[in-house]
This record gives C-alpha cells, structure tokens and sequence, in this order.
C-alpha cells in the first residue's frame, strides 16, 4: 500500500503537516521502464483518452508540462492509482505497482511539444 503522499503543494493549517510519506519512483530516469511505460500506456488504453503519445484528446494532455494534481512523481503516481474525480479511472486496482512507476517513468521523459493543443487550464 503506498503511504499517503505529501507534496510541495500542500498547505498545512496552523503549520502542522499530518503524517504522510513521499514516494519515490524506483525506475526515475531508466529509459528501458520508460519503454515498458510507453508499451503500458498504450496496451491499457491511456491513449483512448489521452490521445496517441498521451498528447491530449478527451483527456488532458500529460506532455504538456501542465498538470491539475501535481507533476511529480509520486502525484502522477497518485493521479493513476486512485484516479482523479472528473473522470480518471482508478488504475491501483488492475495494474502493479511497478507498472504504475514504469508509466509514470515514460509521461515524465517526454519532452513539451513545441504546438501544445491545451493552451491554458482554468479550473
Ligand atoms: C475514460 C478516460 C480515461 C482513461 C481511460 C484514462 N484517463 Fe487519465 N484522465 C482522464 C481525465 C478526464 C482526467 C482529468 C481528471 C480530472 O481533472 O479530475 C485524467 C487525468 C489523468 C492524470 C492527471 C493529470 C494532471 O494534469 O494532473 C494522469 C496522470 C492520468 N490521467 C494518467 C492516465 C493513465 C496513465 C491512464 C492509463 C492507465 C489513464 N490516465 C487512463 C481520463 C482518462
């Protein structure tokens, strides 16, 4: 089970952080996971949402550079374990851990397209 994450993000009221962990990704910056995540992405549909090369379609963009829950490793982790509320699934319960990561690996290695498609996000 992962650890309630902490990010940068968060404000704690009265200065006082609840207990939390951060995750860290064991494949960060292997480009052989980042393969496997590419593969991954593909072979569990990511991209009938989030477009061919997770560039954006009925989902956000994941290339963008842009995130609404955090680009970190451990939020993107978090974003694909127990989804997001207008309309992520929650991956945490098909896919491994290691799977997870290794997707995490290869949305973090793409470099920001030069025509982004989502020009802004305002929530
Ligand atoms: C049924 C459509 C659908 C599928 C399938 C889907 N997503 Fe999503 N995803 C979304 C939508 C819609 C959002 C935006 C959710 C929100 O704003 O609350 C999202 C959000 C995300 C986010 C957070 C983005 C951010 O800006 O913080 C990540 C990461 C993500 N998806 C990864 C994936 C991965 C990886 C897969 C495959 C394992 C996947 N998604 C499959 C629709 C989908």
């Amino acid at each position: 089970m992962p650890p309630a994450v902490r990010s940068d993000a968060h404000v704690f009221a009265g200065g006082v952080a609840p207990p939390a962990g951060t995750l860290s990704n064991p494949f960060a910056g292997d480009r052989q996971a980042a393969g496997d995540g590419e593969r991954i992405f593909r072979a569990m549909n990511c991209d009938g949402c989030h477009g061919g090369g997770a560039l954006g379609w009925e989902g956000p963009s994941l290339v963008d550079g842009r995130w609404r829950y955090g680009g970190g490793d451990g939020e993107v982790f978090h974003s694909i374990y127990y989804g997001r509320p207008r309309g992520m699934p929650a991956y945490g319960g098909i896919l491994e851990t290691d799977g997870i990561w290794k997707i995490v690996t290869y949305l973090r290695a793409q470099p920001v397209p030069q025509d982004v498609p989502t020009e802004q996000w305002t929530p």
